[in-house]
């Protein structure tokens, strides 16, 4: 037996004022999108902004529902109507943001689904996780927040 051992990284930056314009940017469509999040139930709001490769970002929100497990995360909400929209143009990068004051990261069925795009697409998706305020965290790919992954390549 051996223990093998998989790291991952990521990068911290302090605020928004220091990250990269389209970052810093993608990051503020993402807190403005948590504002048309439908969350009656948990009061926890979220908001996803994604910029395509044809210039066009778009926001998606959490919506909820009386039958909690019908409700989307945010993300899942901006990246199936990308993909409506704009069918098998790339993504380029992906904001996630909720009205805290630590960055959110995706839960793990938004990871899955990230993930099935950045495969097809063959072209890393960095996702950059804020809140309203404080830190903010990046990782340059969502394979990184998703070790030993399974994907397409495995129903082969
Ligand atoms: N939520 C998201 O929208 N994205 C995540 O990655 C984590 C959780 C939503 C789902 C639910 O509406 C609320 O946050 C509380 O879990």
């Amino acid at each position: 037996m051996i223990i093998r051992r998989l790291t991952i990284e990521f990068e911290e930056w302090e605020n928004e004022t220091t990250l990269p314009e389209m970052e810093a940017k993608l990051l503020q469509m993402a807190r403005k999108a948590t504002s048309r999040a439908y969350a009656p139930y948990s009061g926890f709001k979220v908001g996803a902004a994604i910029m395509l490769e044809n210039g066009e970002i778009i926001q998606g929100s959490n919506q909820e529902n009386s039958s909690y497990p019908v409700g989307t995360c945010a993300e899942r909400t901006a990246l199936y109507y990308a993909s409506s929209q704009f069918p098998g143009v790339k993504i380029k990068a992906i904001a996630i943001s909720a009205e805290t004051g630590e960055p959110i990261p995706p839960c793990g069925m938004c990871r899955q689904a990230m993930l099935e795009f950045e495969t097809i697409q063959n072209l890393n998706i960095p996702v950059i996780m804020g809140g309203k305020t404080g830190k903010i965290w990046k990782t340059s790919s969502v394979g990184s927040l998703l070790p030993l992954q399974f994907d397409h390549n495995h129903l082969k």
